[in-house]
């Protein structure tokens, strides 16, 4: 069923659990992370950058979404991940999509506020979810690739204030952690996250989660994370396990066999972050 996000992460928060949002690209990674949430009823976020949209086709992919929220019987949303631009949003919005991330956090202070409230009046006039990000998160995502001497972490008092004139639903954070893989173990500062936490009442969102430890997962958890985004970790066994098939199997033509461990090995990630969100049986 497709359910709103604010909802879901309402839940979340009020339940002490994260929601785990995938980044897929197609229809093979869409229904992956589908079934494995299914197979434990936990509500799930599909989330596509301006990249994939690109990729497949906006209308493609919500279709995908839509079919899949009307077989599924977990809570089920697309949603929009590090869209930069109104016209972007429009084009989904007007397909049904009711999930945003506006990302404007390469702007100064001002101009963020001012770009996402534009964002917030227009998705909230359809009854929309609006996810804005305050700080920068180095790495890369698609075509976002920041730099590291380019992040900041969130600062809890500007974070108050983001919040209150922009309107917006769930903060994503900037808290130590970064898009794409991690040279060394990540450094959280779990007192920026803390303080964030006790200014800031709305769910809170963890970017860059692939490659962070569990414990420290569950820790940002229990100081107020509700939404867990997590794209390499899925790239990569997927990729991986495509890859070793084909190598083992160098005759093979038929796309249904080759797939078919692909996915596997994403359903395997996705049931794993399901565990440690907690988000099981929240469906
Ligand atoms: P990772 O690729 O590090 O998991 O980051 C995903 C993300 O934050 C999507 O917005």
């Amino acid at each position: 069923m497709l359910i709103s996000t604010k909802e879901i992460l309402l839940d979340a928060q009020k339940n002490g659990y994260a929601v785990p949002a995938f980044n897929i690209h197609n229809l093979e990674t869409a229904l992956a992370v589908g079934e494995a949430a299914l197979e434990l009823k936990s509500p799930v976020i599909l989330a596509a950058t301006p990249g994939t949209f690109n990729f497949s086709g906006r209308a493609y992919i919500d279709a995908i979404i839509k079919t899949m929220a009307k077989d599924f019987q977990i809570p089920l949303t697309l949603h929009l991940d590090h869209h930069e631009k109104l016209d972007d949003i429009k084009a989904s919005v007007e397909l049904g999509c009711r999930s945003v991330m506006i990302d404007a956090s390469h702007l100064s202070f001002e101009e963020n506020i001012q770009v996402v409230k534009r964002v917030v009046d227009y998705v909230h006039g359809v009854s929309g979810t609006v996810e804005a990000e305050l700080g920068r998160l180095g790495g890369m995502e698609d075509d976002l690739i920041v730099d590291e001497r380019d992040s900041y972490y969130t600062n809890p008092i500007q974070a108050k204030e983001f919040v209150k004139r922009t309107g917006i639903d769930s903060l994503a954070v900037a808290i130590g952690t970064a898009h794409g893989l991690y040279k060394s173990e990540p450094k959280i500062d779990f007192d920026v996250l803390a303080n964030i936490r006790d200014k800031v009442d709305i769910p809170l969102v963890l970017h860059g989660a692939s490659g962070v430890p569990d414990d420290i997962i569950k820790k940002t958890i229990e100081l107020g994370i509700c939404k867990i985004n997590i794209a390499t970790e899925l790239k990569i066994p997927f990729t991986n396990a495509l890859r070793e098939y084909l190598v083992g199997n160098p005759q093979e033509t038929d796309p249904r066999k080759y797939f078919a461990p692909a996915k596997e090995a994403i359903k395997e990630i996705v049931r794993e972050k399901i565990l440690l969100c907690g988000s099981n049986n929240r469906a």
